[in-house]
């Protein structure tokens, strides 16, 4: 068997240290000594490697940094947020749970994103209150870009970085940066996320909120809060994590270089997502030439027992609770596109073999 990705987090003896501070400090959760030191060496990350200067809010997962960010951001009780079609299911999931709607619009054909201009022309479908753009398959978005758009137009911009860590800038005025540090993450706390915010009273409300609310003790609150806390011991893991990113961020780039070099190689008819940079992704996924080439390669992908996935199959319209879901215009990009996309194995234990196989099984299929 060949696995489509397969996690790789600390081991127990990279971890031990840091559960040996936790058992000294006799502190577990509720912004922690470790949830600090984490939240100072991830801002000192971004400034290092050039992403930009934010504050960070430490939380317990994507998914609640979304519906906080959603809730605090969009200044009304019941937000329209345009978001991609294409996309996982936890981004119009957090909507919903704030008691927003999605509103969805198309991709760009060649990066598969949404982007600014797609999200103009959807403003002219309808009142949209925030815009939630995604870093689909880990491609980061223009920050820029997005940054002059809710300038331009006065409206909030929350990007679902879920899976854009190590690429995706933070720093932009009017942008919330998202991600997520679930364990098939390329940098990982099992299950957390982070905001990132270069407003530090917003981060200072964020993190509030992610504490119901509550700020300095005996006080009142006066926001609406959740219980979004990272505990010590998931930090202990990203306070590990960080240790070994700076080897695993040059061994991801090099394997996205070597998997571009095995389809030129193989003179693979596909067409790949438009992605600025070389990495680091967790996810490679490809177009075939049409829906029925998609599921001639995947019944060669499993009669060879490599795996493979249609990522963010169905896209949101397309699921029973969003079937009547409002829609900025066509879908048309993300229906092909759905359509005809297909993820093959990408991780750091697949061996120069492996991915040969992975290669001549789609040469043959193709052929
Ligand atoms: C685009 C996108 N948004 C949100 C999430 C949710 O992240 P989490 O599992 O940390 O809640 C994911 C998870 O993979 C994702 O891919």
């Amino acid at each position: 068997m060949i696995k489509l990705l397969e996690p790789s987090l600390p081991t127990a003896d990279e971890l031990l240290p840091w559960l040996r501070q936790i058992d000294a400090n006799h502190w577990y959760s509720n912004f922690g000594p470790l949830e600090r030191e984490l939240t100072q060496a991830l801002e000192r990350h971004f400034l290092d490697e050039g992403l930009g200067a934010a504050s960070l809010v430490l939380v317990s997962s994507a998914t609640t940094a979304l519906e906080l960010a959603v809730r605090t951001l969009s200044g009304v009780p019941a937000p329209r947020v345009l978001m991609p079609a294409l996309t996982f299911i936890a981004s119009a999931q957090a909507v919903l749970a704030v008691g927003g709607a999605p509103v969805l619009a198309d991709i760009d054909p060649d990066s598969w994103l949404l982007t600014p201009e797609i999200a103009e022309r959807a403003l002219q479908s309808g009142p949209i209150d925030m815009v939630m753009p995604v870093a689909t398959f880990g491609c980061p978005v223009d920050v820029d870009a997005w940054s002059r758009f809710s300038q331009r137009h006065g409206i909030p911009v929350v990007i679902d970085a879920a899976g854009a860590f190590g690429g995706q800038s933070v720093g932009a005025p009017g942008v919330t940066v998202v991600f997520s540090f679930h364990a098939t993450k390329v940098f990982s706390t099992a299950e957390g996320g982070a905001l990132a915010t270069t407003d530090p009273q917003l981060a200072e409300s964020l993190r509030r909120r992610s504490n119901f609310g509550i700020g300095k003790v005996g006080q009142g609150v006066t926001e609406c809060g959740s219980n979004a806390k990272l505990s010590e011991y998931h930090a202990a893991i990203g306070l590990a994590s960080l240790t070994g990113w700076p080897e695993r961020r040059s061994r991801l780039i090099a394997l996205h270089l070597a998997q571009l070099q095995g389809i030129a190689g193989h003179a693979l008819p596909v067409t790949l997502q438009a992605r600025p940079a070389q990495g680091p992704y967790a996810i490679f996924p490809l177009l075939l030439g049409s829906g029925a080439e998609r599921e001639r390669v995947e019944q060669a992908l499993t009669a060879v027992n490599i795996q493979h996935r249609r990522w963010y199959y169905p896209p949101v319209q397309m699921h029973e609770l969003f079937q009547n879901v409002a829609k900025a215009d066509t879908l048309t990009v993300t229906a092909d596109v759905a359509e005809r996309l297909l993820c093959i194995p990408y991780h750091l234990r697949l061996g120069q073999d492996d991915r040969q196989a992975v290669m001549k099984t789609l040469q043959a299929a193709l052929a």
